[in-house]
C-alpha cells in the first residue's frame, strides 16, 4: 500500500485531512500526529524542522511517496529546507507539499477589501509566511498578521468548548479587529483553529468571512494529482486512513473521534 502521508504536530491536521478524504474518498492515507512534541507553534526553527523531518523520513519509510504538512507551522519552518536540501538525497521522487501556498493563491478570489487578516501560531506569525507569499502574488492585498498562542494548548487539551477558551478566542479577534478595522476576510492560518470555530465567530462580526483551510488545501491536492499523474498513480486507492500518534494513542483516539465525529483507533509510534 502506498497511502497519502498526513502529519500534523497533534490534532489540527484532522481538519485537513477530514476535507481531502471528503474530495478525494478513493486514496489511501495515513495520518500522524506528533501529539507528544505539540504544540510546534512556539518552538525555534531548528527544532520544528529537525522534528518535521524526522516525521517526513518516518513516513516515507511507512511507504508514503506523497506527504501533506497539514501544518502551517511546519509549512512555514521546515517545508522548504526539506524540498530543496532534504529531498533530493533522500529520494528525488518523492513529494512534501505544505498548506500556506494553497491557501494564499485563493486569497484573490476571497476579499474585496484587499484587507485580509491572518490568525495563526507565533512560529507562523514570526516567519511572515502569509505577508511574504501574499505579496508575491497578490501585492494590493494587505495582510495583518496576530499571533495566538493560546490556541492549540486549548485544543490539544480538549477545552475547545469549554467556557475559559472564550477569554483568549476573544481576545486575538478583538486584536485582529483593531489592528485592521477593514479586513472582510479572516484566515485561519493554522490547522488546528477550525476546532474553535464556533467560538471564532461569536467574536468575529458577520459581515467577515472566516476562511479554514481543509478545502483550500483539498482543492489544490486535487489538482496537483491532476496534474502529476506520475505521483497520483503511485498512491494506492483502497480508501483507509491508517492514525499513529506519538502520545498515548487511547487518548488519541478519544479526542480524534470527537473531533471527526466516528471511531478512530490509532497506532502509537516513536520519532527519532
Ligand atoms: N496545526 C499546526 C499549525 O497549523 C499547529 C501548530 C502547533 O503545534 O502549535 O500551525
Amino acid at each position: 500500500m502506498t497511502p497519502i502521508g498526513i502529519f500534523d504536530s497533534g490534532y489540527g491536521g484532522l481538519t485537513i485531512l477530514s476535507e481531502i478524504r471528503r474530495l478525494l474518498p478513493d486514496y489511501d492515507y495515513l495520518y500522524l500526529g506528533d501529539n507528544a512534541r505539540a504544540p510546534y507553534g512556539s518552538r525555534s526553527f531548528d527544532i520544528v524542522y529537525e522534528f518535521t523531518l524526522q516525521a517526513v523520513k518516518y513516513l516515507f519509510d511507512r511507504g508514503c511517496r506523497l506527504v501533506i504538512l497539514a501544518c502551517n507551522t511546519a509549512s512555514a519552518k521546515a517545508l522548504r529546507t526539506i524540498q530543496q536540501n532534504d529531498l533530493p538525497a533522500i529520494d528525488p521522487d518523492r513529494r512534501v507539499l505544505g498548506v500556506i501556498i494553497p491557501t494564499v493563491e485563493a486569497l484573490d478570489n476571497l476579499t474585496s477589501s484587499r484587507h485580509v487578516g491572518v490568525v495563526a501560531t507565533p512560529g507562523t506569525i514570526l516567519s511572515h509566511s502569509y505577508s511574504i507569499e501574499t505579496a508575491k502574488l497578490y501585492p494590493d492585498i494587505e495582510v495583518s498578521e496576530i499571533p495566538c498562542p493560546m490556541w492549540v494548548p486549548i485544543i490539544e487539551n480538549n477545552e475547545a468548548d469549554g467556557d475559559g477558551a472564550d477569554y483568549f478566542v476573544k481576545k486575538y479577534c478583538d486584536e485582529m479587529l483593531h489592528r485592521d478595522p477593514e479586513i472582510d476576510t479572516m484566515l485561519l492560518g493554522c490547522t488546528h483553529y477550525p476546532l474553535l470555530m464556533p467560538k471564532i465567530r461569536k467574536y468575529i462580526p458577520d459581515n467577515i468571512r472566516i476562511i479554514p483551510q481543509g478545502e483550500l488545501v483539498a482543492r489544490s491536492l486535487e489538482n496537483y494529482l491532476t496534474r502529476h499523474p506520475e505521483i497520483a498513480g503511485q498512491c494506492t486507492k483502497g480508501g483507509t486512513v491508517h492514525f499513529l500518534t506519538t502520545e498515548n494513542p487511547e487518548k488519541f483516539d478519544r479526542l480524534a473521534s470527537l473531533f471527526l465525529s466516528t471511531p478512530v483507533t490509532s497506532e502509537k509510534i516513536t520519532l527519532v
